[in-house]
């Protein structure tokens, strides 16, 4: 399971197709549209919103899952562009039991946001007002309408009935009988991709094949375990991806936890190490820190250890996958946050408070990190060539801090945004555990 361990934008989507050339099943568990999963092939980049990576890969099946709320009409279009560009080598599976999520949701979902916003600006969340929020509400309020459902016309006609009479309130509704002839068209076109998933995976893991969970959003944006209320509406965490695949816990091996070396976060919501001025502009530049989905320009700031930690326990996670380390290259040294000084004066390390206004609140208690050279293109052929080995020193101990940090090993380090720039770490090199668990709960 590949996971991302902070607000989003890791670079999953790169770890993801690493790991993908040892799959022969990937799964998408949860989220929408919200979601851009950004690949640089050598032949150009892909962002994926709604299909899982595994589609990029020759004998490679890509499951969007069940745990998903999915746009039936951009889902076509994807597919549809993959086949332009001659991109599309996997197989294609999208399950039964995701969600469709309508154009009324993207209309609700800015009705929304804006009502939250009317009397008090900071109260918006800031969505991607792509419409997942209110599917997933629709999901939980029993009012949805299911991928698998498309090819029941009558069944689909009968659930939007209930759906428009829910939501008469809404400006600029599509005429009904529109919508269900245009859901009736796009289910056709989908009908072949559409089916039991869950059935097909434990199949597949019967046969003891290997099955790479892709997780969207991130762990500071989990609907419970997140900033609340500024968080996205699904569970993004390894519990709430193994509902999302249908797949038991009991088949998992690993968690892989993405991390960047600093940190970003798109949208509202409390974000401590947040840089607004030079530092943070510097971020973003270099970083490229523009959201693939809204194109809106990343908040940025740096790695923040109290919640990385939290997002270690709460998602068990056996490994890290470090990213962008090539973005922080060629700095003297730069911060890192440790804990946090609460406005009473006491210090939090392990988990962050319950409110997001205190979290706003905290003031990151940093440790400055000496820096590693520029990753220029010849640093980059040694790293590709010898792998780990090629790795500076400096960088090596930063690896070696976080592992002691937060008790889980660095597998993976990403020091650019191609396909083949991703070092693996021999487990033996990095001290499996620092003081660990035990040491925070004290
Ligand atoms: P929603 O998921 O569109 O409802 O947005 C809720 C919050 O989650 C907003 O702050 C979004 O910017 C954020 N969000 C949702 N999906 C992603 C993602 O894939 N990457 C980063 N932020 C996201
Ligand atoms: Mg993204």
């Amino acid at each position: 399971m590949v996971l991302g361990a902070q607000f989003g934008d890791e670079a999953k989507g790169k770890i993801s197709d690493y790991l993908s050339a040892e799959a022969r099943y990937v799964v998408r568990s949860g989220g929408g549209p919200n979601t851009g999963h950004t690949i640089e092939l050598p032949e150009g980049k892909v962002v994926l919103h709604l299909l899982a990576c595994g589609v990029l890969r020759h004998g490679v099946t890509g499951i969007s899952g069940p745990g998903m709320v999915i746009n039936p009409f951009q889902i076509r279009d994807e597919i549809l562009d993959l086949e332009r560009r001659g991109l599309r080598r996997g197989e294609i599976v999208i399950s039964d039991r995701a969600h469709v999520l309508l154009p009324l949701h993207e209309l609700e979902d800015a009705w929304e946001d804006d009502l939250r916003s009317k009397g008090d600006p900071a109260a918006g969340l800031g969505t991607t007002r792509r419409g997942v929020g209110p599917a997933y509400e629709d999901r939980y309020g029993r009012w949805g309408i299911r991928m698998g459902d498309l090819s029941r016309p009558a069944i689909v006609k009968e659930r939007l009935a209930l759906l428009y009479a829910r939501k008469a309130h809404l400006p600029n509704l599509p005429p009904m009988e529109e919508l269900a002839g245009r859901l009736a068209e796009v289910g056709g076109a989908l009908a072949p991709y559409i089916r039991s998933t869950e059935t097909l995976l434990w199949d597949a893991l019967g046969r003891g094949e290997s099955v790479l969970i892709e997780g969207a959003q991130s762990a500071l944006l989990d609907i419970d375990f997140g900033t609340y209320p500024f968080v996205t509406s699904s569970h993004p965490t390894s519990a709430g991806a193994m509902m999302g695949s249908g797949i038991p816990p009991t088949e998992l091996d690993s968690v892989v936890g993405v991390t960047k070396a600093y940190c970003t976060r798109v949208g509202a919501g409390p974000f401590p190490t947040e840089e607004s001025g030079e530092r943070g502009e510097f971020l973003r530049r270099v970083g490229g820190e523009h959201g693939a989905t809204t194109g809106r320009a990343r908040r940025c700031g740096w790695l923040d250890l109290v919640l990385l930690r939290y997002a270690a326990r709460l998602n068990g996670f056996t490994s890290l996958a470090v990213t962008k380390v090539d973005v922080l290259g060629g700095l003297d040294s730069f911060p890192v946050c440790v804990q946090y000084r609460m406005p009473d004066g006491s210090l939090l390390r392990d988990a962050p408070p319950l409110q997001a206004s205190d979290l706003a609140a905290a003031t990151p208690v940093y440790e400055e990190i000496p820096g590693w050279p520029e990753v220029h293109e010849r640093l980059k052929e040694r790293l590709r060539r010898d792998g780990s080995p090629a790795l500076p020193p400096a960088l090596r101990r930063f690896l070696e801090f976080l592992t002691v940090e937060t008790g889980v090993p660095v597998e993976y380090v990403g020091y650019g945004p191609h396909r083949d720039e991703t070092v693996h770490l021999d487990p033996t090199t990095v001290p499996r555990r620092g003081p660990g668990l035990s040491a925070w709960s004290g």
